[in-house]
């Protein structure tokens, strides 16, 4: 091979480091495959069973190289699939999983692998940190949402009929391993509404990294490792930055990641989680915020209008669907419990910088553009 090639290959592996002390962990991102995480699992655990949780399609595509992997390092591999779909993230489900876990004889050494997107990691963390008091498990990422953000950051839950992620642990996983290839069959859509948890994470934390996204939104979408590796790199080290500051979210830096998920959510639970996509309700969640921001004197002019741009050539949704001011704010309402109460509410001082204000859901209701 020569040396440049060699070179090239180097550069699309990366390790990033989650440092939370005893609990640190890695994050390897690359495009040469998943052949090398059976040696990474035997490595951080003492595991010599491994159950691999994913969904049936997912499973079909992926799983095979999983096993074999996992086989050839020496571990006892079982797959278990659940259904596809965010209403399978429930505690009849757990129940299901831990039943499959003692049939496979999984003890406190034993590892699970959550393969799959956010879902799935939701799924098989929130079971991992209760399953015997809680066992190891890895992160194999596959939709970009879970890349750079659900898969990092120990946040695990369940959802109840009454609302999403209402039961859950922190509970951080020993290992997650993205594999960029998996990536190629994650449809254009999905594509695009990871890409606004990216986008976030530059209009929050890191201007240089906006401009990176602003010149090479496209090729990250068309999957350009030379574009992809880095981008998903930074957009890792940013959420493992900000959960390094505030593990717990305590300190207030972790809630900055709700920039744009007030109104978001408000969007979703209007829409009943069918129509709209998690990332595309952000967008328009967080392009409200950047212009409210404006309104209130935040931020400097032109600072929505250049998130308005690249949230378009991402072909995200900007405009809220059917809006329903009441609707919107009985939704935000709920969300925090109490009539009239103050939420705390992202806003941008500029690109790469972000704060929480206290605002009543009617404060923050969207502002017609006239209005900036
Ligand atoms: N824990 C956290 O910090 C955190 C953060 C954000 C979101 N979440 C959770 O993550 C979930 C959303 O995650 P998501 O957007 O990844 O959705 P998802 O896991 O439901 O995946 C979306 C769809 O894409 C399919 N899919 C996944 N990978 C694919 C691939 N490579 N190719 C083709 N299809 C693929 C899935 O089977 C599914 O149908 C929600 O449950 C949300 O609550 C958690
Ligand atoms: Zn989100």
């Amino acid at each position: 091979m020569s040396a440049r090639k060699n070179k090239k290959e180097k550069q699309l592996k990366r390790t990033i480091r989650v440092d939370l002390g005893q609990r640190s962990y890695p994050i390897r991102i690359g495009s040469d495959g998943l052949d090398g995480l059976g040696e990474a699992v035997a490595t951080r655990t003492n595991a010599t069973r491994v159950a691999v949780v994913t969904v049936p399609s997912i499973g079909r595509r992926y799983g095979g190289a999983v096993m074999r992997s996992l086989r050839a390092a020496g571990l006892k591999a079982h797959r278990i699939d659940v259904p596809d779909g965010d209403s399978t993230k429930n505690l009849g489900q757990v129940r299901k999983l831990y039943d499959a876990f003692l049939d496979w004889g999984l003890d406190r050494k034993s590892v699970l692998v959550a393969l799959g997107g956010g879902m799935v990691g939701d799924l098989t963390g929130f079971a991992a940190a209760t399953y015997l008091r809680g066992i190891p498990f890895v992160q194999v990422p596959t939709t970009l949402l879970s890349m750079v953000d659900a898969s990092i950051g120990g946040k695990t839950a369940v959802n109840l009929p009454k609302g999403k992620n209402l039961v859950g642990a922190f509970h951080q996983p020993c290992l997650v391993w993205i594999d960029t290839g998996t990536l190629t069959s994650l449809p254009r859509r999905d594509r695009s509404a990871g890409m606004a948890e990216i986008v976030k994470a530059g209009a929050i934390w890191d201007a240089r990294y906006f401009a990176r996204l602003e010149r090479e939104c496209e090729a990250v979408m068309d999957l350009d490792p030379a574009s992809l590796v880095p981008v998903l790199e930074r957009g890792c080290r940013i959420k493992a930055e900000v959960v390094r500051q505030d593990e717990r979210e305590e300190s207030g830096v972790r809630a900055l990641l709700n920039f744009g998920h007030t109104l978001g959510h408000a969007i979703e639970t209007q829409m009943g989680y069918r129509r709209i996509l998690h990332g595309e309700a952000v967008s328009i969640g967080m392009l409200h915020a950047a212009r409210r921001s404006q309104a209130l004197g935040l931020a400097p002019a032109g600072t929505a209008d250049r998130l308005e741009d690249l949230l378009a050539r991402l072909r995200l949704p900007t405009e809220i669907p059917r809006y329903d001011r009441k609707a919107h704010i009985a939704a935000m309402q709920v969300d925090k419990k109490r009539v009239g109460s103050k939420i705390h509410y992202v806003v941008l001082r500029r690109i790469g910088r972000a704060e929480t204000v206290e605002l009543t859901p009617a404060e923050i209701l969207p502002v017609r553009r006239r209005d900036q």
